[in-house]
C-alpha cells in the first residue's frame, strides 16, 4: 500500500476543457507514488469545509513530479478550485484508494470503459497499459464535447459513444462495445452507477473479468462520512456486514465481489 501524504501542491496550469470541466496540473511529491485509478483529496480554503473533495488522478508525470486532475465543477468546493492560477498553492492528500490492478491485464485483451467524469482516471491507465499491450478504449460522453479523446487516441484504439449521437455510437459505452463487436478478456471501467451495473451484467454474461471504479459515489474520500458504502457479496472483516467503503476499500472493485 502506498503511503499517503498531506502536502501543499503548486498549480502549474489550469484550463477549461469542456463545459464545466477543468484540467489542472499540480506539482507535488504525491506524483512519485500515484498509480492509475487512485485519487487525491483536495482541501478548500474555506475552513468551514474540513473534509477534502475527492478527485481522481487523470495523469502522472514522474519526471516533473506532477499530477493532472480533470474534474467537473459540481459545488462550491470545485468552483473554488477552478479559480486557481499558475503559481497558487493548494493543499492535497494522497495518493488515496487502490487503483486499477494492471497486472490482471497482462497478456490479456483489455478494454477500458469510461463515462462522463469517469473518463479521466482511465487516461493514465491507458498510458501505462499501452507500454506492454494493445489497448482498446470506449469512452462515453453527453455530446460532441469529447474531452481527452485526442489523448486516448495516442495510447489506444478509441471508440466513442455519445448520448445525443453527435459522435460515435448513439447511446452508452455498452452500446458502442456491442455495435463494434469488441471482444476482450478484461474490462477496467469507471463512470456512473447505471453504466457500471450494465457493464457488470454484460461482463458476467460473456465471461469477461471486470474491475469497476465506483469513484462517482464518493463524498469525503477519507473514510469519515460513511456516504460511500456499497453492498458486497463477502462479509467485511472489520464491520462484519456485507458492505465496503468505496473510498478506503476501493474505489476499484472486482465486479464479482459487488452486489449491485
Ligand atoms: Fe466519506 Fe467514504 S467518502 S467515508
Amino acid at each position: 500500500m502506498t503511503k499517503k501524504m498531506k502536502k501543499e501542491a503548486k498549480v502549474l496550469s489550469q484550463k477549461l476543457l469542456a463545459d464545466g470541466i477543468f484540467d489542472l496540473w499540480l506539482e507535488t511529491e504525491i506524483a512519485k507514488d500515484t498509480c492509475p485509478g487512485q485519487f487525491v483529496g483536495v482541501y478548500t480554503v474555506n475552513k468551514a469545509a474540513l473534509l477534502p473533495r475527492p478527485i481522481s488522478v487523470c495523469e502522472v508525470n514522474k519526471e516533473k513530479t506532477a499530477i493532472r486532475l480533470v474534474y467537473r465543477v459540481v459545488g462550491t468546493g470545485t468552483a473554488e478550485f477552478a479559480l486557481y492560477q499558475p503559481g497558487d498553492y493548494m493543499m492535497i492528500l494522497g495518493p488515496l484508494g487502490n487503483g486499477f490492478p494492471l497486472e490482471k491485464a497482462e497478456g490479456k485483451r483489455v478494454v477500458l470503459m469510461g463515462g462522463g467524469i469517469g473518463v479521466p482516471p482511465l487516461l493514465e491507465t491507458a498510458k501505462r497499459l499501452s507500454e506492454g499491450t494493445d489497448v482498446i478504449t470506449v469512452m462515453g460522453y453527453r455530446n460532441s464535447e469529447t474531452f481527452l479523446s485526442d489523448e486516448f487516441e495516442k495510447y489506444s484504439r478509441l471508440y466513442i459513444a455519445s448520448d445525443d449521437g453527435s459522435v460515435g455510437t448513439k447511446g452508452n459505452v455498452i452500446d458502442a462495445l456491442k455495435e463494434n463487436k469488441i471482444d476482450c478478456d478484461v474490462i477496467f471501467a469507471c463512470g456512473p452507477m447505471p453504466m457500471l451495473k450494465g457493464i457488470k451484467a454484460c461482463a458476467s454474461e460473456k465471461g469477461i473479468k471486470a474491475y469497476l471504479s465506483l469513484e462517482e459515489r464518493m463524498a469525503c474520500g477519507v473514510g469519515a462520512c460513511l456516504g460511500c458504502i456499497c453492498k458486497t457479496k463477502k462479509v467485511d472483516d472489520h464491520s462484519h456486514v456485507k458492505n465496503a467503503r468505496i473510498c478506503t476499500d476501493g474505489p476499484v472493485f472486482d465486479a464479482d465481489d459487488l452486489d449491485m
